[in-house]
């Protein structure tokens, strides 16, 4: 496993890739068992693995509880991203939920209780709650500094300006954001500001929730069938990067999923892994090894490359140059 810098403006090295903690538990009714996950959590590890995603609502904070089992004999070698909005409560209370500074407060102590540690490397909203006033939430995050309970700062699933704005009043270390093959609006305002202003990217879901396995269009089971069949069903788009997927697997020796996450690891942010089984986390540290071609890469590219719209679309045809 490679170590980076998190962002131009940490000094914090973290491995290529996160380990998502999101199927950490049974509290939702689907999760990886209580055998499988400190194996994937050791495994991660001693791939080198050093860096760990999660929310007080994984699992309704079972996911925490679990991942502060595995870390607590060696916390310091852990980097640890925790979020709040959403409560681990399952019928969670206005002065609970949002983004608040009182709702800030209680999940944060939590969480550090649930990890079982009195700091968390990197700590962020969940959503944008669209209610708390954004100086709000930049001034209680930077108080979690001061206090030493938080390391780093972060927003999790935030508009770009919004996020820009939260980023004048308080050094924002982390963006997370979905983005693989079949999602890629990031590109729009996300990513370039991202990279504008040297944050940190976590690229979570970069198998699309699995859907990029390709399994099932081979009638395999898994958590899509459970709620989202819509993501499930193939559109004319994602029939053609599934087919992509297989061909440069089979030419690879390789499988659709390694393909799809080695396409992510060309873009410049830290995939978030989300493994529910052993073989899973497997599949994806194998697939660091895999090498896509030139030509590869820009066939996905083209493929999944959408719209940007307005402006960037009008700024693209009115480029000055000297
Ligand atoms: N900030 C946010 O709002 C947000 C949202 C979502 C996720 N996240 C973070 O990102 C992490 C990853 O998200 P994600 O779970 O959506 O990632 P993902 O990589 O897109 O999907 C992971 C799922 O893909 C399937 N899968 C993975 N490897 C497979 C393999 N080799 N063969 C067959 N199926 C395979 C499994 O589905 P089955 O379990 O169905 O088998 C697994 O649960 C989460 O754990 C969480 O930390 C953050």
């Amino acid at each position: 496993m490679k170590y980076q810098l998190f962002g131009k403006h940490t000094g914090l090295p973290v491995s290529q890739i996160i380990l998502g903690a999101a199927n950490f538990g049974a509290r939702k009714g689907y999760g990886a068992s209580a055998e499988e996950i400190p194996a994937i959590l050791g495994t991660y590890a001693d791939a080198g693995g050093n860096f760990i995603d999660i929310s007080d609502r994984y699992q309704l904070g079972e996911a925490e509880e679990k991942v502060g089992e595995f870390i607590k004999s060696q916390r310091n070698n852990f980097v640890v991203c925790s979020k709040y909005t959403r409560s681990s409560e399952s019928d969670p209370k206005p002065a609970n939920l949002g983004n608040h500074r009182k709702s800030m407060q209680q999940a944060v102590d939590g969480s550090l209780r649930r990890l079982q540690t009195d700091y968390i490397d990197i700590y962020m909203p969940h959503y944008d709650d669209g209610l708390t006033p954004l100086e709000e939430i930049a001034r209680g995050l930077e108080d979690l500094v001061k206090a030493g309970k938080v390391l780093y700062t972060g927003l999790a699933n935030f508009p770009a300006w919004k996020a820009s704005m939260v980023a004048q009043m308080v050094p924002l270390a982390a963006l997370q954001i979905e983005y693989n093959l079949t999602q890629r609006t990031a590109e729009r305002e996300l990513l370039p500001m991202a990279g504008h202003l040297g944050i940190g990217t976590m690229f979570y879901s970069p198998l699309a929730g699995g859907l990029l396995t390709g399994k099932y269009r081979h009638g395999e089971t898994g958590r899509l069938l459970r709620s989202r069949d819509d993501v499930v069903r193939e559109d004319e788009t994602t029939h053609g990067i599934l087919n992509k997927l297989e061909t440069i697997a089979t030419e690879t020796h390789s499988t659709s999923g390694q393909v799809a996450l080695a396409w992510t690891f060309d873009r410049g942010g830290f995939p978030i892994i989300g493994a529910r089984k052993i073989n899973h986390l497997s599949e994806a540290l194998n697939a660091l090894e895999l090498k896509l071609t030139d030509e590869h890469i820009s066939e996905l590219n083209v493929l999944s490359e959408i719209s940007l719209g307005y402006p960037h679309d009008l700024l693209k045809t009115v480029q000055i140059s000297y």
